[in-house]
């Protein structure tokens, strides 16, 4: 498929987990892909250059570039990096998100402003920094959300985040429509990536679920890339839920 042939797509957190099969997935569609983490040490950098690697593999450039998205100074040099990298800017996959596993009453005060700042500040920072490169040829913006913006989990303060952020994602696609610039949602069910690891062990319940209750990284970025390229143009605004029909069965343990 090359539906993304010569477009350039920033995937924020591509350095592992559901971002970086996001990455993959739209490299494989054609696009060359700005890899971003947030860390340029350690595990992270030897991940970044891990996903690089698995693009250009595919035969599309990638480069990796740093920022923590809390940082509006960071996200604007990130911008102007991807921008002098590679010249334009077609797609902006919103997928980074960084959040403390409490109760609400064990929230720190440098818990709460983390939450805001990485999973709120952070994705509106990323769209103002990108709004002018996005507009130049009509770029989409996707946003990656989770049940928590609509089921409550146990200690699991990132989803009021989510569902802030699907109300923003709307928000965006009526404000935004005239500069000819899409935006959507995907709202993942649940996914066995490192931060799955945490919620696993603050949740237990979770072990008892079938493997057939599990979304992939892979299932997850097949449908961002439909949201990414011109035939999905005439959804605005919407979060499709990408859970295998989880949140179908509330009552009722799904089949294997
Ligand atoms: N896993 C699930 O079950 C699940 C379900 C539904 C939705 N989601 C959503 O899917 C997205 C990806 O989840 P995941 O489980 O794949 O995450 P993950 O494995 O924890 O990876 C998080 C990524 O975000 C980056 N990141 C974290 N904080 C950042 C910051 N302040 N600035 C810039 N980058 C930052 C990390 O970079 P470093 O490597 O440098 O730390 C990493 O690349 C998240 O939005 C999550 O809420 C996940």
């Amino acid at each position: 498929m090359t539906t993304l042939a010569g477009k350039v797509a920033l995937v924020t957190g591509s350095t592992r987990g559901i971002g970086r099969a996001i990455a993959l997935r739209l490299a494989q569609d054609g696009a060359d892909i700005a890899v971003h983490g947030r860390s340029d040490t350690g595990p992270s950098q030897a991940a970044a250059i891990e996903s690089c690697e698995a693009i250009r593999a595919l035969g599309r450039r990638a480069d990796a570039f740093t920022a923590d998205i809390a940082s509006k100074e960071e996200v604007g040099t990130l911008i102007e990096q991807v921008e002098s990298a590679f010249g334009r800017l077609d797609v902006l996959v919103l997928n980074a998100a960084r959040a403390p596993f409490k109760e609400t009453r064990r929230l720190l005060e440098r818990d709460l402003r983390q939450l805001v700042e990485v999973n709120l500040f952070g994705h509106v920072f990323c769209v103002q920094k990108a709004l002018p490169l996005l507009e130049r040829e009509g770029g989409r913006i996707v946003f990656i959300s989770s049940l928590g913006s609509r089921y409550m989990n146990p200690q699991y303060p990132l989803g009021p985040m989510k569902a802030a952020m699907e109300a923003m994602v709307r928000q965006w696609a009526e404000e935004l429509a005239g500069a000819g610039v899409g935006a959507n949602a995907v709202c993942a069910g649940l996914v066995k990536t490192d931060s799955y690891k945490t919620l696993r062990r603050l949740w237990p319940e979770l072990g008892a679920l079938p493997e057939s209750a599990y979304v992939t990284p892979e299932e997850v970025a097949d449908v961002v890339a439909f949201l990414a390229a011109p035939d999905s143009r005439a959804i605005c605004g919407q979060t499709l839920v990408v859970d295998r029909g989880l949140s179908n069965r509330v009552m009722r343990a799904p089949a294997e």
